[in-house]
């Protein structure tokens, strides 16, 4: 049985920091019911690769989804609104600020017309503070939540990460936040509202930059590559390890632009490593002796492994320094990833069907439980679900539907003619 199963979620998230989290908790058994304008999810029709089918963009983010479409803006759709909430366990959104308000339906009055209900919501803000009003997107968590600042390299422009910390990072947290509100609520019979600000996400996946932050207070960062003495703010490292252990990427044969490898210097290891690239005077070289020593001298240290390293190809190199126990690991492509043995066996990358677009691939479940192993299945075209929640959740019958139907709960109004 999948971990969830029993759980209805009302999902009235778009574009991607909401919909990362449901597609997640659907992944574990949640009933997830998209609920979306009539118009859709704008991310169905952004970025389009095949003509009229889903984009990409939201058919790798609204798996194992049934989706209906309901216009919130007619006393109709917020009537089929109210029914779903009864009979869901959670509501999630990540509309920009008020909208919900708007609607009419704050937390108060969520609450008070479903005491259980768990509200679960994304601003890119939160809702207080001076930034409470301000919209967001991807790119601006991690410019305000310390990403970008700390990305990158000294002497360039900041910034942004490739891996979606803002969106993707916020939707964990968010999944956190309901499970445990549900946990909470089958105690106490009582729903709770669940908030997540993008910037406050982004700044708990910078935590060690704030480690240094603080640690600079105490005097320069001796594993950065570059000068630290009298900084007041954490500099961006380039791909200096930030951690304990020096590190960096080294360029292999035959230098193309993922032809890296990132190589941890492991106190451990350094031994074995310094006798394979340069022979036992290496290895008893008092400039490279201890790691205070090899952080002061590491531009000799990352010299010697690339001038080393330009004989092999990166999966050469990686052989030769898992033999050696070395933490390593080769700048992977996509292609790379998209052909890779582990990949494949780890179901990391899985092909779904779709009605309009044919065969494509999502990336998989990456939390794997033991009892209840996550079955991918595609997203919902628009409004695919609707009849079928009406009769299956709310038990509405034929004529119910029909009536709704003509009175526009689930469409938009005509243009007018001008
Ligand atoms: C992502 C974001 C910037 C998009 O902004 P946007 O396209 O202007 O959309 P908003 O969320 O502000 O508004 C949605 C609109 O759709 C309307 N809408 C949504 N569902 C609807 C429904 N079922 N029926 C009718 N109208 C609906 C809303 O009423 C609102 O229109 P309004 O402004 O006239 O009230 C904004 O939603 C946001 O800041 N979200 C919070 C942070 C976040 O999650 N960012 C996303 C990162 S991927």
């Amino acid at each position: 049985m999948e971990a969830l199963k029993g759980f209805r979620i009302l999902d009235m998230t778009h574009v991607q920091a909401g919909p990362t989290c449901s597609q997640l908790l659907a992944w574990m058994g949640a009933d997830v019911v998209k609920f979306e304008p009539p118009q859709g999810d704008a991310t169905r029709g952004q970025l389009r690769d095949v003509p009229d089918a889903d984009s990409l963009y939201f058919t790798m983010l609204n798996c194992n989804k049934r989706s209906i479409t309901v216009n919130m803006k007619t006393a109709e759709g917020k009537a089929v609104f109210v029914d779903l909430l009864n009979e869901c366990d959670v509501l999630m959104e990540n509309f920009g600020p008020g909208v919900l308000d708007r609607f009419g339906f704050s937390w108060e009055k969520v609450h008070a017309i479903n005491p259980r209900i768990v509200m679960a919501s994304i601003k890119g803000f939160g809702s207080s503070g001076p930034y409470a009003e301000f919209k967001a997107y991807e790119n601006v968590a991690q410019a305000m939540g310390g990403a970008m600042s700390t990305t990158g390299v000294p002497e360039g422009a900041p910034f942004v990460t490739g891996a979606q910390i803002g969106d993707s990072g916020t939707g964990l947290h968010l999944a956190i936040g309901i499970l445990a509100a549900l946990h909470q609520r089958n105690r106490t019979g009582k729903g709770q509202y669940v908030e997540v600000a993008m910037m406050d996400g982004v700044m708990n996946l910078c935590r060690v930059k704030w480690r240094d932050h603080q640690r600079l207070w105490h005097g320069p960062l001796p594993e950065y590559s570059v000068p630290t003495e009298g900084e007041k703010t954490t500099p961006r490292a380039g791909n200096d390890s930030g951690g304990g252990q020096l590190g960096n990427a080294i360029q292999c044969k035959p230098g193309g632009p993922n032809d890296y490898i990132y190589v941890v210097v492991q106190e451990a290891v350094w031994e074995a490593l310094a006798t394979r690239i340069g022979g036992e005077a290496l290895a008893k070289d008092a400039r490279f002796a201890k790691i205070g020593d090899r952080r002061k001298n590491q531009s000799e240290v990352w010299r010697m492994l690339t001038e080393f390293a330009s004989n092999y190809t990166k999966t050469e190199f990686m052989a030769i320094l898992n033999e050696l126990d070395v933490p390593c690991g080769p700048i992977m492509s996509t292609e790379d990833l998209f052909v890779d043995e582990h990949v494949k066996l780890r179901e990391m990358m899985v092909e779904l069907d779709h009605p309009k677009r044919g065969k494509w691939w999502n990336v998989g479940m990456p939390i794997k439980l033991s009892d209840s192993p996550a079955k991918l299945e595609r997203s919902p075209l628009l409004g695919e679900h609707t009849d079928e929640v009406l009769k299956q959740v709310l038990g509405y019958d034929e004529s119910k539907v029909a009536a709704l139907r003509t009175a526009g709960a689930f469409s938009l109004p005509p243009k007018k003619a001008s």
